[in-house]
């Protein structure tokens, strides 16, 4: 290639990746995948390695340039970058158009921009001759900070501006902030490495902005947004405000799509009212919404009042974070056990709602988060996400600070919590007992896989249990007619099913048994070869974890939660109840008995509809033969046992080659002596 073609090459590289850049950030149209992009960037890349004398500053290739910086310049800015008054009320808003409409001495209503007003940090770029030369922070709002450095690396902010007709000097002025999405990935990222987190999107913006190191800078998810220009070329300034940003987009910056022009105050309070609805929808964070004066030339007849313009006013939105104070911290035990952290805090209006109390989740996100009774904190609720502590407010720690510590017993029942080695969840043992936990554990005792208790369905069990009749499990073998006929929608004929129901169930087995009792992490199969291993409960519960670690199958976790469970005397009073009310099951001998091993070695699948018994009946019967059964067909299936409307898995199990049985077949195994 002639250098004479190389340049004209590199030319014509750097138009399209402008042409693309203006595409995707200005009108958020790309017409061409990253991928395409990425291509481009690399070929002008090698372009300007193989010849370095066609590399410009204003090239895409040299957006992070050298060294970091020591500390950051001055920088005067000749138009004072003003701040805006707020309104809080639509009161506000009408006085605010009210003065204006004073100062212009009119009673016609008079045009907006409406724009949201961003939670990031505040920029002002200054280009020369369409090239960037400067980036710099509002500081005091004369002097800010010279941020070339790091605003060159926001691929947002062009090098260079598009097309011819720039003013010679324009200095654009918007907001620098961090998508939600890219925050929250970053955040994940930062978190994996073990590195420091952002509060929120407005200081993970503003801390990025204020990196001496480009090269930070440039891999931090920044973008930008124009609202606004400051210095210019004496008499290039459009008319109005709108067909302002309008060039703006047209040199190639971003405005936000959400500007728009109202034709009078109602119109402002209209857009507020729709941003303010989609405001959890959209992909960056606001505070707000900002009016300005659309008229240019009229803005100079209201003036300003010392920091702030007169013909503008951000209109601010209910705010998603506040600071209020840490009274205590406590616990709440959920359905299944869990023993929640719950920081009690001095109520506080965020987000809409009036928060009093923040889950913490669990002990390690309170160390975590170093949160301590007594500090004062940073609450946030954002939409319908339940509110959060984002972080706390070191300095504001008292003296008298005091750390949470994780009871041993549980504030509703008594019984003992434990917090199994390796897991973030400390839970209450009393499973059978705990008044927390009982409608989820007698839900799970009356399961068909359980107890089959027909009939006693949740919305059954939470009347019984809210009324009182059942506190245990073992309460509702002493249910009578009566009672069970006065519930909500409940003739008497059900009532009588529902007792019968329960009468059958008072015969079981030692597995069905465990299983029902919900003992954390004991599953139907679980249950099952613990029956079989120790033959009785008694052996069970008197099982020291190493015997119970004997079992085919148990680890020392679960070891430990099923001897945890046995240790409570709560739940061995449920228990000695439970036989006391009737309940029955073969034990020793019999128990083990029951089951043989003829099939043993033998993995099943089930699917569809079997004619004689139902899936789970097949699936007790088989594994009493001590075959296995899995939900997932593999080469390693032995058959798969399908009924009428099997799908998927018998297409694998032919796809595989697996043998295929049918009802006839499943008693012909099932029969095996
Ligand atoms: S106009 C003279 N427009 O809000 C008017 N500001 O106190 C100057 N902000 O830190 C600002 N979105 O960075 C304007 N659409 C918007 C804005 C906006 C966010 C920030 C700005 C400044 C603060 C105003």
């Amino acid at each position: 290639m002639t250098p004479t073609d190389a340049a004209q090459r590199v030319a014509a590289l750097r138009d399209e990746l402008a042409e693309h850049a203006y595409r995707y950030y200005v009108l958020d149209a790309p017409t061409v995948p990253d991928a395409e992009y990425d291509r481009l960037m690399r070929a002008l890349e090698d372009l300007e390695a193989e010849h370095p004398e066609l590399v410009t500053p204003e090239s895409p290739t040299q957006r992070v340039g050298g060294e970091p910086v020591g500390d950051f310049g001055t920088v005067r800015h000749a138009v004072p970058m003003l701040s805006l008054l707020n309104a809080f009320a639509v009161d506000d808003v009408h006085d605010f158009d009210r003065r204006i409409r004073e100062r212009l001495d009119t009673e016609d209503p008079v045009a907006y921009s409406v724009e949201p007003k961003l939670d990031g940090v505040a920029m002002s770029v200054r280009y020369e001759h369409g090239v960037l030369v400067q980036g710099a922070t509002r500081g005091d709002g004369v002097t800010g900070e010279d941020i070339t450095h790091n605003a060159r690396t926001i691929d947002a902010v062009p090098l260079r501006l598009r097309g011819e007709d720039w003013p010679e000097l324009l200095e654009v002025r918007g907001e620098v902030y961090m998508p939600v999405a890219d925050f929250r990935a970053f955040n994940e990222q930062a978190e994996a490495r073990g590195e420091k987190t952002f509060v929120n999107p407005r200081n993970a913006a503003a801390g990025s902005l204020r990196q001496k190191d480009p090269r930070l800078t440039a891999q931090r998810p920044l973008a930008f947004f124009a609202y606004g220009v400051g210095e210019i070329t004496t008499g290039a300034l459009p008319e109005t405000h709108g067909a302002m940003l309008q060039r703006l987009r047209d040199w190639g910056l971003p405005v936000s799509p959400e500007a728009r022009i109202v034709a009078s105050v109602d119109g402002c309070l209209e857009a507020h009212d729709d941003l303010l609805a989609r405001r959890d929808g959209l992909p960056y964070e606001i505070d707000g919404i900002v009016y300005k004066l659309d008229d240019l030339r009229q803005r100079e007849d209201v003036g300003f009042v010392s920091k702030a313009p007169r013909w503008a006013i951000a209109h601010k939105f209910p705010a998603q974070e506040e600071l209020t104070r840490v009274v205590d911290i406590d616990v709440q035990v959920g359905r299944t056990g869990a023993v929640t952290p719950v920081a009690r805090l001095e109520p506080v209006f965020v987000g809409g709602v009036t928060v009093t109390n923040v889950t913490l989740h669990n002990e390690d996100e309170v160390r975590r988060k170093d949160v301590r009774i007594g500090d004062t904190v940073i609450v946030r609720r954002a939409g319908d996400v339940i509110p959060e502590i984002v972080a706390i407010v070191p300095e504001r720690r008292p003296d008298d600070a005091r750390e949470f510590v994780m009871p041993e017993r549980c504030p509703v029942c008594g019984s003992r919590v434990v917090r199994p080695e390796g897991e973030a969840v400390a839970r209450c043992t009393g499973g059978l007992y705990c008044p927390a936990q009982h409608v989820a554990a007698l839900q799970h005792f009356a399961a068909r896989r359980a107890m089959d208790i027909d009939g006693l369905g949740e919305k059954i069990i939470e009347q019984l249990a809210d009324r009182g009749f059942v506190k245990t499990v073992a309460d509702i073998y002493r249910l009578d007619l009566e009672t069970v006929s006065g519930l909500d929608r409940m003739a008497e004929k059900s009532a009588q099913n529902l007792l019968d129901a329960i009468d059958r169930s008072r015969r079981t087995t030692l597995a069905r048994l465990l299983f029902a009792l919900g003992i954390r992490d004991v599953g139907e199969a679980t249950a099952a070869t613990l029956a079989d291993h120790f033959g009785s409960l008694q052996a069970i519960a008197d099982a020291d974890v190493e015997a119970l670690e004997d079992t085919p199958d148990v680890g020392p976790i679960v070891a430990g939660k099923i001897h945890a469970f046995f240790r409570e005397p709560h739940n061995l009073e449920v228990i000695a109840d439970l036989q006391a009310a009737g309940v029955a099951w073969e034990e020793g001998e019999g128990a083990a008995a029951a089951r043989s091993d003829v099939l043993a070695g033998q993995t099943y699948v089930l699917t569809g509809t079997l004619a004689a018994m139902t899936r789970d009946e097949a699936k007790q019967a088989l594994m009493a033969r001590g075959a296995k059964v899995t939900g997932s067909v593999s080469k390693k299936t032995t058959g798969v046992i399908a009924g009428e409307k099997a799908g998927s898995k018998l297409a694998k199990a032919e796809a595989l080659g697996v043998p295929v049985l049918g009802d006839d077949e499943l008693q012909a195994l099932l029969a095996t002596e």
